[in-house]
C-alpha cells in the first residue's frame, strides 16, 4: 500500500459528474489550484464550480480531450460506460481515475474496456463523504497501472489521503468491500452487546466505552492473527476454537433467555461447530478462514 505525496502542481483535471462526490472532488481540485474542466449530464449543477473558477465543457468528449487526466464519478459503472461509449468521445491518450462505486468484476471490465479504447485507466473506491473530501481524512484508494498513479499522485493527492493498492483494477473496490464488511461486523456487535445490556437497565452510552476497549483490543491481535492466516498454521497459543465454541454456546443461550435477537450468535456458532466438526477444534479461532473462504453451504 503506497500513499501519494502531497507536492500538487497544477495540471489540467477534467470531472465528469457533478453529483455530491464529483463536486466536492472539483472544488477541492479549485482549491488545489488546478485548472478545472467540469461536465454534468444536468449543467445547471456545474453553476457554482463555474463561479469559483471550473471551465464548463460542452460536452464529455470536449471535456475528455482538455485534461491531463479525467476523474469520473457517476452513480454507477454502468452510466460511465454508456457516457464513455457515446460517439464523439475518443479515449485514446486519456488517462481516467474512475471513483464510481462498484464492484471488483465491473473495475476489471471497465480497465479492459478503456484499455482496448486507447485510455490508461485507474480505478478508485472513496472511502469518505464530501464533506471531507480534499482532507488527510479522506482515503481514497486505487489500484491499476502503478505509473499512472505515480504521475498523477500529486493531483490525486489534493482531494485526500490518495493510497495505491496494486496493479490490478479490482483492488481498490475489493478493498472497499473488506473495509465494509469491518465496519458491518463491528457495529452489529456493538449493537447487539448493547441490546443485552438495555435488558438490565444499562444504556448504549455506557457501554460504549466498554465496547470500545474490547474492539481496540482485539484490533490488536489482527498482525498477529494474520500472520497464522497467511502461514496456513493455526496453533492454539492463547485460545482453542472448541473453547470459543463452547462461550458461543453460552452467547447464544443468554442472548435467547434475554429475548433479544440471536441472529449473530447463532451465525458465530454455525461457523465455529463446522469447524470444530471438520477436526479443527483444537487450533486458533483464525483457522475459520477456511470457512469465509468457500461457499456458503
Ligand atoms: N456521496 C457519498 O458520500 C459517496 C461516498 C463514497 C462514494 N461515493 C460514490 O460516488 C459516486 C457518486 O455519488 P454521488 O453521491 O455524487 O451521487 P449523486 O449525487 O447521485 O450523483 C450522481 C451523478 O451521476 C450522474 N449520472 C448518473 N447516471 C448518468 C448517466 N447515465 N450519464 C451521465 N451522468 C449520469 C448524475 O448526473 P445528473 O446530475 O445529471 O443526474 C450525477 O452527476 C457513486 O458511485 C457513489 O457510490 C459517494
Amino acid at each position: 500500500m503506497t500513499t501519494g505525496n502531497h507536492h500538487s502542481s497544477p495540471a489540467t483535471v477534467s470531472v465528469l459528474g457533478l453529483g455530491l462526490m464529483g463536486r466536492a472532488l472539483a472544488h477541492a481540485l479549485l482549491r488545489a489550484g488546478h485548472r478545472v474542466t467540469v461536465w454534468n449530464r444536468t449543467p445547471s449543477k456545474a453553476d457554482a464550480l463555474v463561479a469559483d473558477g471550473a471551465l464548463l465543457a460542452p460536452s464529455a468528449g470536449d471535456a475528455l480531450r482538455s485534461a491531463d487526466l479525467t476523474i469520473l464519478c457517476l452513480t454507477d459503472d454502468e452510466a460511465v460506460r454508456s457516457l464513455l461509449g457515446q460517439d464523439g468521445v475518443d479515449l485514446r491518450g486519456t488517462t481516467l481515475v474512475n471513483l464510481t462505486s462498484g464492484s471488483s468484476a465491473q473495475a476489471r471490465e471497465t480497465a479492459r474496456w478503456a484499455e482496448r479504447r486507447g485510455a490508461r485507466y485507474l480505478d478508485g473506491a472513496i472511502m469518505a463523504v464530501p464533506p471531507a473530501i480534499g482532507t488527510a481524512d479522506a482515503v481514497i484508494l486505487h489500484s491499476g497501472p502503478r505509473t499512472a498513479f505515480e504521475e498523477h499522485s500529486p493531483t490525486l493527492a489534493a482531494l485526500g489521503t490518495a493510497t495505491y493498492l496494486g496493479e490490478d483494477p479490482g483492488l481498490a473496490s475489493l478493498y472497499d468491500a473488506a473495509g465494509l464488511t469491518m465496519m458491518w461486523s463491528v457495529l452489529n456487535a456493538w449493537l447487539h452487546g448493547t441490546a443485552m445490556l438495555r435488558t438490565a437497565g444499562v444504556d448504549a452510552a455506557s457501554f460504549a466505552p466498554f465496547a470500545q476497549q474490547i474492539a481496540v483490543g482485539v484490533a490488536g491481535w489482527l498482525p498477529g492473527y494474520a500472520e497464522q492466516v497467511d502461514g496456513g498454521s493455526f496453533p492454539a497459543e492463547v485460545s482453542a476454537l472448541e473453547t470459543d465454541a463452547r462461550a458461543m454456546s453460552h452467547l447464544l443461550d443468554e442472548s435467547e433467555a434475554l429475548g433479544v435477537s440471536t441472529e449473530l450468535p447463532r451465525l458465530f456458532k454455525a461457523l465455529a461447530d463446522r469447524a470444530v466438526a471438520a477436526g479443527h477444534g483444537s487450533e486458533q479461532y483464525p483457522v475459520l478462514i477456511e470457512e469465509f473462504g468457500r461457499p456458503t453451504p
